[in-house]
C-alpha cells in the first residue's frame, strides 16, 4: 500500500515521457515529477533556456514546460537518485524493432526495458508502482515483474522493497499530443493489484473523468494498445490501397473517403490518403503482433495483419516508380525538390517517415534532391539517409543521385524539375505556383502524395500535377499550348 503520491519518475525523455509528465505536472502542482534519461544531449535541451531548442516539437507543450519547469518539473541525468525517491516509476524508453537475433524484423527489442527494471530494482526503497509506459509487446510486463521480484526477494537485501507492475499505455498521435494528453478519449489503466490501480486512476482523475478510465487486467491492456494501432493502420493501409484503383479509373479519392467516411458506423477519421503511414508506433505495433501471431501458430492471422505492413510499403514505392515514370524513366542527375521529412506535419519526428524510402529510391536512381522541413534538421536527416551529401560536392559518376538540405523556400524551386509533397505541413498548402512555374526546369511536374495542394489554383500555370489517388491532373494552360 502506498500513501499519497509525492513524487513520480519517468525513465525517458522522448516523444512520450517528455509531453506526458509535462501535462501530468501542469495538472498536479503538487505533486514533483523528474524526467530521467541517459541523454545527455536530450536532457539539455529539455532544460535549455530558449524554448525552442526543447528537443522535441509539438504544438502548445512550450507553454507547459514554461509554466511547469524548475517548479514541480524537472530533467535530469540523474536516474539512481529521482528513482530512489520515486512512488511511481513511468518506464517510457524506446522499444524499437529487433535487428538481429530471434524476432529479428519483428519482435520488439526490450534492453532499454530491461536496463530500467534492473535499475528500478536496485535502487528504488519502499513500496514503489512501476507503470509501463512504453509500447510493449504483449506479455512484457512479466518480464519486468521478475526482474523486479529478483530484488525484493533478494534475502541478503537490507531494503524492504515492494513493487507493482501496471501497464498504463499512451495513445497520444504526434502533432496533437498535448490535446490527446489533456482531453484523453481514454486512459487504460491494466494490473493485478487494485490500490496501485487507485493510486494511478486518482492521479488521472485530476483531469479526466471516471468514466473514461477504463481498468483491465495487464495483458488486456497490453493487448488493447498494439490493437488500437493496428486497427488505425488498416485504414490507412485500406485508403492508401484504393488510390491506385481512383488513379485507374478517374474517381478521386478525397470524394470515395468523404462519402465513407460519413457512414457513421465508419467514420470520418483516418481515411486521408498519403505515402503510407509512418511514426514510430504503427510498423512496430504490427509486426509485433504478427510476431506473437506466429508464435501461437496462428498463420493466417499473421499473415492478414502483416498485408497491412506490406501495403504501406507498396505505396512508396509505387509512388517513387510514377515519379521515375512521369520523368521519362530517368531521374539521374535531375534535381528533385522533397517538401517535408517528418512522418506526418506537426512534428519533427522521422521514425519509419515515408519520405526515408521515397528519398532512398530517387537518390538511388541518380536524383538529386533538395530537402527542406520546418522542423526537422539536417543532422535527422543525415541519420536517416545514412550519407552526409552536398550537391555541390564532386560525386563518382552522374548516375550516383545526392541530396542537400534547404533552410528556406526562397531559393529551393530554381530549375528544379519536381517537386514532391510528402508531409502535410499547412505551408505546402498553398505554394507560390507562380514562383514555381517562373523558376523550375519545363516540363514541370508536382507529385502530390498527399492531396493536400489546392489543384484549381495550380492548374493556372504551366505545371504538370500528379496528386495522390487522382493521378495526372491534365492542365487546361498546358494543353491549349501544345
Ligand atoms: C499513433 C496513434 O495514433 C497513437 O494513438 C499511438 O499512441 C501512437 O501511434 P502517431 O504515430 O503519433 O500516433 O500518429 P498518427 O496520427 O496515428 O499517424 C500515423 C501515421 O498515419 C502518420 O504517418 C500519418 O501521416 C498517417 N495517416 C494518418 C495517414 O496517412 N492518413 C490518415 O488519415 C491518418
Ligand atoms: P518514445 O517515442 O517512446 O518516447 P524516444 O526514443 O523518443 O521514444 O525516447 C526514449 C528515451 O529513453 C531516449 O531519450 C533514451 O535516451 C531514453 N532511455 C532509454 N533507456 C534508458 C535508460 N535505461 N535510462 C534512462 N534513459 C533511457
Amino acid at each position: 500500500m502506498i500513501g499519497e503520491v509525492k513524487n513520480i519518475c519517468c525513465i525517458g525523455a522522448g516523444y512520450v515521457g517528455g509531453p506526458t509528465m509535462a501535462v501530468m505536472a501542469y495538472k498536479c502542482p503538487d505533486i514533483k515529477f523528474n524526467v530521467v534519461d541517459s541523454n545527455p544531449i536530450r536532457i539539455e535541451k529539455w532544460n535549455d533556456e530558449d524554448l525552442s531548442n526543447l528537443p522535441i516539437y509539438e504544438p502548445g507543450l512550450k507553454k507547459i514546460i514554461k509554466k511547469c519547469r524548475n517548479k514541480n518539473l524537472y530533467f535530469s541525468l540523474d536516474v539512481e537518485k529521482h528513482i530512489k525517491e520515486a512512488n511511481i516509476i513511468f518506464i517510457s524508453v524506446n522499444t524499437p524493432i529487433k535487428t538481429t537475433g530471434i524476432g529479428a524484423g519483428k519482435a520488439s527489442d526490450l534492453k532499454w526495458v530491461e536496463v530500467s527494471a534492473r535499475q528500478i530494482s536496485k535502487y528504488a526503497k519502499g513500496t514503489t508502482i512501476v507503470v509501463e509506459k512504453s509500447t510493449l509487446p504483449v506479455k512484457t510486463a512479466e518480464t519486468i515483474k521478475q526482474i523486479l521480484d529478483t530484488e525484493s526477494n533478494n534475502l541478503y537485501s537490507h531494503n524492504s522493497k515492494k513493487f507493482t507492475v501496471l501497464s498504463n499505455p499512451e495513445f497520444l498521435s504526434e502533432g496533437n499530443a498535448i490535446n490527446d494528453l489533456l482531453s484523453p478519449d481514454r486512459v487504460l489503466i491494466g494490473g493485478d493489484d487494485k490500490s496501485s490501480i487507485n493510486t494511478l486512476a486518482s492521479i488521472y482523475k485530476k483531469w479526466v473523468s471516471k468514466e473514461k478510465i477504463i481498468t483491465t487486467n495487464l495483458w488486456s491492456s497490453e493487448l488493447s494498445k498494439l490493437i488500437s494501432n493496428a486497427f488505425l493502420a488498416q485504414r490507412v493501409s485500406s485508403i492508401n490501397s484504393i488510390t491506385a484503383l481512383c488513379e485507374e479509373t478517374g474517381a478521386h479519392i478525397q470524394d470515395v473517403s468523404l462519402a465513407v467516411g460519413l457512414d457513421k458506423r465508419i467514420g470520418e477519421k483516418f481515411l486521408e490518403a498519403g505515402p503510407g503511414f509512418g511514426g514510430s508506433c504503427f510498423k512496430k505495433d504490427i509486426l509485433n503482433l504478427v510476431y506473437i501471431c506466429d508464435y501461437y501458430g496462428l498463420h493466417e492471422v499473421s499473415k492478414y495483419w502483416n498485408s497491412v505492413v506490406e501495403i504501406n510499403e507498396w505505396q512508396q514505392k509505387r509512388i517513387s516508380q510514377i515519379i521515375l515514370k512521369k520523368l521519362f524513366g530517368t531521374i539521374a542527375g535531375k534535381k528533385i525538390v522533397i517538401l517535408g521529412f517528418s512522418f506526418k506535419a506537426n512534428t519533427n519526428d522521422t521514425r519509419n517517415s515515408p519520405s526515408i524510402n521515397i528519398c532512398k529510391k530517387l537518390i538511388e536512381e541518380g536524383a538529386n534532391l533538395i530537402i527542406y522541413d520546418p522542423k526537422v534538421t539536417i543532422k535527422q536527416i543525415q541519420d536517416e539517409l545514412g550519407c552526409n551529401l552536398n550537391i555541390n560536392n564532386k560525386k563518382n559518376s552522374d548516375f550516383e543521385g545526392n541530396w542537400s538540405f534547404c533552410k528556406s523556400l526562397n531559393d529551393a524551386f530554381l530549375k528544379a524539375d519536381a517537386v514532391v509533397i510528402m508531409t502535410e505541413w499547412s505551408e505546402f498548402k498553398d505554394l507560390d505556383f507562380e514562383i514555381m512555374s517562373r523558376d523550375m526546369r519545363k516540363p514541370a511536374w508536382i507529385f502530390d502524395a498527399r492531396g493536400i495542394i489546392n489543384i484549381s489554383k495550380a492548374k493556372l500555370y504551366d505545371l504538370n500535377l500528379w496528386s495522390v489517388g487522382n493521378g495526372m491532373i491534365n492542365n487546361d494552360n498546358l494543353k491549349n499550348k501544345f
